[in-house]
């Protein structure tokens, strides 16, 4: 007998060959789906190769047909790809009217998808995303994972992103060494993902706000699971994927190798920015930057970081040195 992992495995197959299809072969599909996706910028080569779908008005399409397959409800629901509300005996799909991100483990399986809304102005969440199932826990998946490693290695660098259309368009302009974390934060079981291929990482968060906690909590946890790091910011109201499409492969990779600093440089340049010559918010900032050299885990390295805060700043590096105990006291 089939495991209830196979069958969600097997389920998520049938699902992902169906919404593909809609996109390429119905009507519905090619006007709306096939249409955003080119809207976007996007070739056709670059769609089959992320395996991206649309799911479609109906609200039980999906249903429908894996219901027809022999599928039972059960094994829907289990799958987050379907509900049984006692007042829609048919279901209803969970996807409906979306474009479709595939999500892929790192040998390739699909575990769930990811869901972009196509109007803008919809009260919704622009993204739905599988929920946690059997086989899908997104704190152990990075999204493009699989079609990224072989580059990683080459390159021995993983870009990180924010998004599904960065990796993407990133992958678009020739750039194929780049995962997301798709908009959670990132997690070490995410990282040991990572490790595998590379010790090194350039963070390439949103140039927004939520882009910057965002990378402030990464560089911690990339920083705590000895990794190498460097980190670029985009511009205000940029992401890797408008960059991307904006610029030429050439000046996104002379970018990317030129604009990102270390992540002394990077929290050093944010967090400075309001503090002025107030001498409170300046020592706020090297505290929190001490904090994050508090994280690296090879001694030697720890102390090249904190001679480079030393120069930075003007400042002794016994009393950084103090500061650092201080904070593994808080941290430990
Ligand atoms: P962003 O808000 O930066 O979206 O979220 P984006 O990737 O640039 O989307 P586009 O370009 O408008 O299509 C970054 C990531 O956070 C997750 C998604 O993985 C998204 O790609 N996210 C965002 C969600 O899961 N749900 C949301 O409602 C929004
Ligand atoms: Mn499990
Ligand atoms: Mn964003
Ligand atoms: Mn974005
Ligand atoms: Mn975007």
């Amino acid at each position: 007998a089939q495991s209830e992992r196979d069958l969600l495995y097997k389920i998520h197959e049938v699902a992902n060959e169906f919404f593909q299809n809609i996109l390429w072969e119905s009507e519905e599909g090619r006007s709306i789906g096939l249409s955003y996706f080119r809207e976007r910028e996007l070739k056709d080569d670059i769609i089959r190769k992320f395996q991206l779908g649309y799911s479609p008005e109906k609200k039980n399409a999906f249903t429908e047909f894996a219901l027809e397959k022999g599928y039972t409800k059960e094994v829907l629901e289990k799958s987050g790809l379907s509900i049984f509300p006692e007042n829609s005996p048919g279901g209803i799909d969970r996807f409906r009217e979306r474009v479709i991100f595939p999500i892929h483990s790192f040998s390739g399986r699909v575990l769930g998808f990811g869901a972009r809304i196509l109007k803008s102005n919809v009260k919704t969440a622009k993204y739905l995303n599988s929920p946690e199932t059997e086989i899908y826990h997104k704190s152990n998946v990075l999204y493009g994972l699989n079609q990224s490693k072989q580059a990683i290695s080459r390159k021995n660098v993983c870009l990180l992103v924010e998004g599904y259309m960065d990796v993407i368009s990133l992958h678009l302009s020739g750039i194929e060494n780049v995962v997301a974390s798709s908009g959670t934060s990132l997690t070490t079981e995410q990282i040991k993902l990572i490790k595998r291929l590379t010790e090194n990482v350039t963070i390439l968060f949103d140039g927004d706000n939520a882009g910057i906690k965002a990378s402030f909590r990464s560089i911690d946890m990339l920083l705590t699971e000895g990794m190498n790091i460097r980190v670029l910011l985009f511009p205000e109201g940029d992401d890797p994927d408008s960059f991307a499409r904006k610029h030429p492969q050439e000046y996104v990779e002379k970018f990317i190798e030129n604009e990102a600093t270390d992540f002394i440089d990077f929290k050093a340049e944010i967090l400075l920015k309001d503090a002025g010559n107030d001498p409170i918010k300046k020592a706020e900032a090297i505290r929190n930057i001490v904090k994050s050299v508090s994280f690296v885990q090879n001694a030697l390295k720890k102390e090249i970081y904190l001679k480079e805060v030393s120069a930075k700043f003007g400042l002794s590096e016994q009393s950084l040195f103090n500061e650092l105990d201080v904070q593994r006291q808080i941290t430990e």
